[in-house]
């Protein structure tokens, strides 16, 4: 499966779940099942977009609240989940929140969703694809409360820079998409990007520049109750590269009420 870069709709969503169960390097070999159609999202639920969608953006919305059971619930979206350690946690201490959790690396997306199945989790769905494609082409206005990004990739040399998931297009299509009062919360421990992401975040919270003058209210990032001392998301690379050694970088951005 090819991983949706590029600025092409059409090229970002032609990516679709892979057939289950099948081998993943990250399991050393063995069998992984995405739950299509229960975590997987399938084919189905995930429809390639319509031919017009340029002309007409609204023709590719979907409402994702719908592929859960229970869609009046509170939604919130993992972008990046790599290895699904936080999803698994967050979704656990919240079981009566939805999550959508959004991986464009094939082996992660469905070795987080596999983990997803194996513990049961009836809350949970994972969608394979391009996150910021997601948000601009297929997610409705104000439906998500919480767009948790931990440990975004931070494309360190400067002609990759444009890959970085933190500018004005996600920003924008992040503040659209949040309900009034929902956050955008971001954890990085790369100090280029965290100096990158504040000159955003600066222009962000004073609407200088901004689409409409639309702003967002900075807040301190609180940790959730359930991690451990001295760890902000215990995501696995969270545990892996700053253990007890390196403190990264946190900010909650707000969209007013
Ligand atoms: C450095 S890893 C961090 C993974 C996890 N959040 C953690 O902290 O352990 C970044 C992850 O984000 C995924 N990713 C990057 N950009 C993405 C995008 N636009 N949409 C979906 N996933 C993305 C990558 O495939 C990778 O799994």
């Amino acid at each position: 499966m090819q991983r949706p870069f590029g600025p092409s709709p059409f090229k970002a969503m032609s990516d679709h779940p892979p057939s289950s169960p099948r081998p993943s390097k990250l399991a050393h070999g063995k069998d992984v099942d995405v739950g299509l159609g229960v975590i997987g999202l399938s084919p189905e639920e995930y429809p390639p977009l319509p031919d017009n969608v340029v002309a007409d953006p609204a023709a590719g919305r979907l409402d994702p609240r719908r592929w859960f059971r229970s869609p009046e619930r509170r939604l919130e979206i993992e972008i990046g989940c790599g290895k699904g350690t936080f999803m698994l946690n967050v979704a656990r201490e919240n079981a009566s929140t939805n999550f959508l959790g959004i991986e464009w690396e094939g082996a992660f997306y469905a070795y987080t969703a596999d983990r997803v199945r194996r513990a049961g989790l009836t809350n949970v769905r994972m969608l394979h694809a391009d996150a910021v494609e997601f948000l601009k082409w297929r997610c409705p206005d104000s439906i998500i409360d919480v767009i948790h990004l931990y440990y975004s990739d931070p494309w360190p040399k400067t002609k990759h820079h444009k890959n970085r998931v933190v500018q004005d297009k996600f920003l924008e299509q992040a503040r659209r998409t949040l309900v009034p009062g929902g956050e955008l919360r971001i954890v990085t421990d790369h100090d280029d990007y965290w100096q990158w992401m504040n000159g955003f975040f600066d222009r962000w919270t004073s609407g200088k520049d901004t689409p409409g003058s639309l702003v967002f209210q900075r807040e301190t990032f609180r940790p959730p109750p359930w991690v451990g001392e001295g760890q902000f998301v215990a995501t696995n690379y969270e545990k892996k590269m700053c253990g007890d050694t390196k403190t990264p970088h946190a900010a909650v951005l707000r969209k007013p009420r």
